[in-house]
């Protein structure tokens, strides 16, 4: 949620802060706005997506500078207006500041600045006060910085500029994320490194709780109290080319057609040789993982139905009990967690609240956490225990769909490794299904290359104001997935049910023509199978238009279906990762045709920072 970024360099600032909120416009599109230190200190804010800054810069240019600050916003204190854009001045336009949180204590600090005029309604323009403050005082602006977030409640990345301190940007980490990137006679301060990527591939993470100093040529982190901080520099394994559209449409539908290779490199260098499983990022001694006696596993959205899936699988072959939990309902019921508890947490941004919270309030009652993400050196994976990094490249796309389906295979590989490390599955019982595995990406690429008659029944449906989804087993959580994709980009009432349900209510809502998917299980499940075609029956005989996903050569699916969209044969607990491709592409279809934003759908984010 919001975007930040901050440069020091040899180029136009102007322009990297443009191309970087460019990239960065995922995480929020309520304003965008930016701030320059040149011969003076100038800032331009606007209202609405980056194009209207964009539209503001062409009338009003900025000077040429060397330093600056950015950000695109998700709006929570105070609507999306000008005033309440970023950057945020001091009373005496002196020190401009961006933020991204929430800060709790605002009003509390508001009233304290007594007499101070405001020009907005947010949380953050309090920060610039007071930053302000501390340096017209003769603070540093780290020095400043240090004062401001030492009296700071909430959740709170700043970075900051002073005018009459050209050469440096300040910034300050507490619980969202901040990157530095480390260029040649140039540093970048960022939420995501995509901002950057166009520039250097060499990245800082910078901890929690920790200050940064940069300059063209030097980046100094402290703590909030002063001391040295630690860090870590890393290599950003992917390019500019992957944080570009690359000639698709939208971001969505180049992620969607990117999910076989996606998958195909999360499984990479997992297996060893001899066939077993290698998780070199799960730092939990196997000794302590045999002494686990209940999984629990918590995300939210659509890495929550990850989570779904995942425990019929980890049950099946573990024999552990397994919760899932939404992440925001977990962290406040006081929930029953024990040292032999493993707690598995699933977020592809890795900076998501209410799952940080949760891994930390784990950890607090000292269960082993091990994270599933796709960001490298995110919040969330940085203070698990062990970490099984999703190899799918940046996911652009407000709607998650790499992200799923490589989370999925993060919670087989896990499954497995558990079965392996428990010696509740036998070596060439595990072979197999990681054979299974390794087939996925062909069969998934055979599923995109086949979406003629997915793309046509988009196009017919198009104007339908409700959608139903049912399934069984895995397929009850598919289900909940293919209705949230359709009603996060479509903006149309879809929902999600375990078929079984049906009879318990909501078959009172099948009408003539009301258009059901129905992901039906492959036929080894002989009574899961026969059960979900009699549920087809139910809708059907009930006037409602039956578009069927089914093992390809189902006969007695296919029967009862208006439209059967045929999948290559897996194993069941694998057919999500097939199955949810239509629905992605359905969705993705449905809103592309209805002129709708596929990439920014309105009033969400793609990272939710705050809780
Ligand atoms: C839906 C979607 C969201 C995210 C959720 C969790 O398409 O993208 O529901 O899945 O906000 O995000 P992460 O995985 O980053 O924790």
């Amino acid at each position: 949620m919001c975007g930040i970024i901050g440069y020091a360099g040899h180029r136009d600032a102007g322009t990297v802060m443009m191309a970087g909120l460019k990239r960065m416009e995922y995480r929020g599109y309520d304003s965008a706005g930016l701030a320059v230190v040149g011969d003076r200190l100038e800032v331009r804010k606007a209202a609405g997506k980056l194009a209207n800054l964009e539209r503001q810069l062409q009338t009003h240019p900025i000077g040429e500078a060397h330093l600056g600050i950015g950000h695109t916003r998700w709006a929570t204190h105070g609507g999306p207006t000008d005033a309440n854009a970023h950057p945020h001045l001091g009373p005496a336009g002196r020190v401009a500041l961006v933020h991204n949180g929430i800060i709790e204590n605002a009003d509390a600090l508001r009233a304290e600045l007594a007499g101070a005029e405001f020009r907005s309604e947010t949380d953050s323009e309090v920060a610039a006060h007071l930053l302000e403050r501390a340096v017209v005082g003769g603070r540093t602006l780290v020095e400043a910085m240090r004062e401001v977030v030492a009296r700071l409640e909430g959740t709170f990345t700043l970075v900051a500029i002073d005018a009459n301190t050209p050469g440096t940007v300040v910034a300050a980490r507490r619980n969202s994320p901040l990157v530095i990137g480390v260029g040649d006679g140039e540093r970048f301060l960022a939420s995501d490194v995509a901002s950057f990527i166009e520039y250097t591939r060499e990245a800082v993470e910078l901890g929690q709780d920790q200050i940064v100093e940069i300059t063209a040529t030097t980046h100094t982190v402290t703590g909030f109290d002063g001391t040295p901080g630690t860090t870590r520099a890393y290599h950003i394994d992917w390019d500019l080319a992957a944080a570009e559209k690359g000639g698709y449409d939208w971001f969505m539908r180049k992620e969607i057609f990117e999910q076989p290779k996606a998958v195909a490199d999360t499984l990479l260098g997992r297996i060893t040789a001899r066939g077993e499983l290698a998780l070199d990022e799960t730092r939990i001694d196997p000794a302590q993982l045999r002494l686990v006696d209940k999984i629990v596993v918590v995300a939210c959205g659509t890495a929550y139905h990850a989570g779904l899936i995942a425990k019929y699988a980890i049950e099946h072959w573990t024999r552990l009990p397994v919760e899932v939990e939404i992440a925001s309902e977990f962290r406040y019921r006081d929930p029953v967690i024990t040292p032999t508890t493993l707690v598995v947490t699933i977020s592809q941004s890795g900076e998501t609240a209410d799952t940080l919270m949760a891994t930390r309030h784990a950890r607090e009652q000292h269960a082993k956490v091990i994270s599933i993400c796709n960001t490298n050196g995110a919040t969330i994976p940085r203070e698990s225990d062990a970490v099984i990094y999703t190899h799918a490249g940046p996911e652009i796309g407000v709607a998650s769909t790499k992200g799923f389906t490589t989370q999925l295979i993060a919670c087989y590989l896990l499954g497995l490794y558990l079965a392996q490390v428990r010696g509740t599955k036998f070596g060439d019982e595990i072979a197999e299904l990681v054979e299974e595995l390794e087939a996925l990406p062909a069969k998934m690429q055979a599923v995109l290359d086949d979406l003629g008659l997915t793309l046509t029944l988009a196009r017919d449906l198009l104007r339908e104001p409700v959608y139903l989804f049912l399934g069984r087993h895995v397929g009850y959580p598919v289900a909940l997935e293919g209705a949230l994709k359709l009603k996060e980009i479509a903006y149309v009432h879809a929902e999600g049910f375990a078929a079984g349900e049906l009879k318990h209510g909501p078959i009172a809502l099948v009408e003539n023509r009301l258009p059901v998917f129905i992901v039906v299980p492959p036929r080894g499940r002989d009574q899961l199978h026969d059960k979900v075609v009699s549920n087809i029956q139910e809708v059907r005989a009930r006037g409602a238009r039956t578009i069927v996903l089914a093992e390809a050569g189902d006969d007695e699916a296919a029967a009862f279906a208006d439209t059967y969209l045929p999948l290559p044969s897996v194993p069941t607990l694998f057919q999500p990762v097939l199955a949810i491709l239509p629905l992605q592409v359905f969705a993705c279809e449905v809103a592309s045709q209805k002129g709708y934003d596929v990439d920014q759908p309105r009033n969400l984010a793609k990272s939710v920072t705050v809780e």
